[in-house]
Order: structure tokens, then sequence, then C-alpha cells
């Protein structure tokens, strides 16, 4: 089975659904279209009865650049509307129902890395190099991430990488809690499929109890994304936002007004 957006290709193979964030030229940054098939294949793996976990992995050494940036000037030119299937994807994270695994190479941007909060399991190669640049654009986090990732690294470290916008490579991704083993990058993707194939193992009915009593209620999760969106939408709206994304494609240092 595959997608229609050839940016990401979908596959199913021992029960296995694998979802590859396949824009190499654009460094996997993700479009509208390429959430929606994500949003899609997230769906449909829940519902189906061959299908026990889904893996995200990147390509071209890459794992993603985040949201696309020139859509994210087109949102900011529409007054902070903040495309549909990009808060459809975001707000299906927390309600996926099946086990979700990412394998990590090179830079995970943005939402690329804030996906990963949502994941149970993460591999990272050495060369992996997770990053949440939202202040640097004028943007707020994220997909959960002012709620989830102080939990998981503690506030300091979190602080780091929110708001001073430190990238953490993946030893030090590894050693917050936000990776769960580095492995070489030629193993990778076998790494991830292989824990995959061990939960397709599992009692299923177990599994997802299991999954669900740790994961807990998500209603504050759920209710942090919502302020989240809204603060993200009029900080889109904003003139800092929209000279740092052209600052980005003009490859140019941004230049804000202060005072
Ligand atoms: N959206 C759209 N295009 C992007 C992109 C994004 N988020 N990230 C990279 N690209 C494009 C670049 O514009 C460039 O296109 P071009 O070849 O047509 O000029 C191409 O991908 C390669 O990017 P480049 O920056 O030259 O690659 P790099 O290896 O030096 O750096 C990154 C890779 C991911 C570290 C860097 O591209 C980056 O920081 N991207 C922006 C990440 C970001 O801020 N995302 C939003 C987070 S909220």
């Amino acid at each position: 089975m595959s997608s229609a957006t050839t940016d990401i290709e979908i596959t199913r193979r021992d029960r296995i659904q694998t979802l590859r964030l396949n824009r190499p030229a654009k460094k996997n940054a993700l479009t509208s279209a390429m959430y929606a098939a994500l949003a899609d294949a997230l769906a449909s793996g829940d519902a189906a009865d061959d299908v026990t976990a889904h893996v995200f992995v990147g390509s071209g050494g890459v794992f993603s650049a985040g949201n696309d940036i020139p859509d994210f000037i087109a949102s900011s030119q529409a007054g902070g509307a903040l495309g549909g299937e990009v808060e459809r994807f975001v707000r299906l994270l927390p309600r996926v129902a099946k086990p979700m695994i990412a394998a990590v190479d090179g830079p995970a941007v943005g939402v690329g890395a804030t996906l990963l909060l949502h994941c149970d399991l993460v591999y990272a190669a050495p060369a992996a190099r997770l990053s949440m640049p939202f202040l640097d654009l004028g943007l707020v986090p994220e997909a959960g991430s002012s709620l989830l990732l102080p939990m998981r690294m503690g506030y300091a470290r979190a602080f780091e990488m929110l708001v001073l916008g430190e990238i953490f490579d993946a030893e030090r991704a590894r050693e917050a809690g936000l990776v769960n083993r580095v492995v070489p990058a030629d193993e990778l993707e076998q790494v991830a499929l292989a824990a995959a194939r061990r939960l397709s193992m599992k009692p299923p009915e177990a599994l997802a109890i299991a999954r669900r009593l740790m994961r807990g209620d998500t209603t504050a999760l759920e209710a942090r994304m919502t302020e989240e969106v809204g603060a993200f939408r009029r900080c889109l709206a904003s003139p800092e936002a929209m000279e740092a994304f052209r600052a980005f494609m003009e490859k140019r240092p941004p230049v804000f007004r202060r005072g």
C-alpha cells in the first residue's frame, strides 16, 4: 500500500506501518499535503487489524526540517491562519492508539522534534540533531511541547531547548530522555523495525491497555494544545515571524526591531 503524496511514503509490512518523510531536496520539510498524508495514514493504520505499530523514518540522512517555511509565510500573510491539516495532524498525535516509533538521523527540527514527544520509542543515529527553534522564528512551542518537554527532561533543560533554541545532539537527547538509544546510522531503521516487531508479538489487548495507562488522561495535554494553537496563530501573523521566515528564505540573519 502506498499513499497519494510521494513526499510521504507509506508502506505496510509484517504488521508494521512505516511512514517515510521523503522530500529530501527540502530536508523533508512538511507541507500541508504531507501533514494530511501522515494524519490519514495514522488514522487508517490505527483502524486496521493488520497494523500493530507506526514507524516514522526520514530520508537522505535527515529526519525533518519541520514545517515548510513558504507555507508559514502564506499562513502569516493570511493573518496567522494555521493550515487545517497541520492542526489535524498535531491534534491527532495524543489520540493515536497504537505505538509510534521513530528512527531519527540528521536534523529533526520544529515539529520534526516535537513529534518525537508523542512516540513510544525513539532511536537516533549519532548524527541526529534535535531542535525546537520556535522562539528564533518569532513563534511559540507547539504540539504539546510546552507541557511535555519540561515533564520529560525537567524545566531547566526544556528551557534551553524550547527558548534558547539549543540543538541537542543524539547523545544529549538520550541523556535528556528524548531518545531511547543511539545506534549506528546503517542499523537505525532495522533497530526501529525490530522494536516494532517485538511489539507486534505482544498480546494486543494488554499492549493497548498498558499504553493507555502509561499515557494517562490526555485532557490537560489537549487543553494545552488549544492554548498553544491560539498563541501560535497570533505569533504567526507578527512582523517578527515574517522577518524570520524571509531571512531564512533569503539565507541571511534576521533583523528584529527592538524598543
Ligand atoms: N521549509 C522549506 N524549505 C526548507 C526548510 C523548511 N523548513 N528547511 C530547509 N529547506 C530547504 C532550503 O530552503 C534549501 O532549499 P534550496 O536548496 O532550494 O535553497 C534546502 O532545503 C536545503 O536546506 P539548507 O538549509 O541549505 O540545508 P542544511 O543542510 O544547510 O541545513 C537544516 C538543514 C534543516 C538545519 C536547515 O535547512 C534549517 O534550519 N531549516 C529550517 C528549519 C526550521 O526553522 N523549521 C521550522 C521549525 S518551526
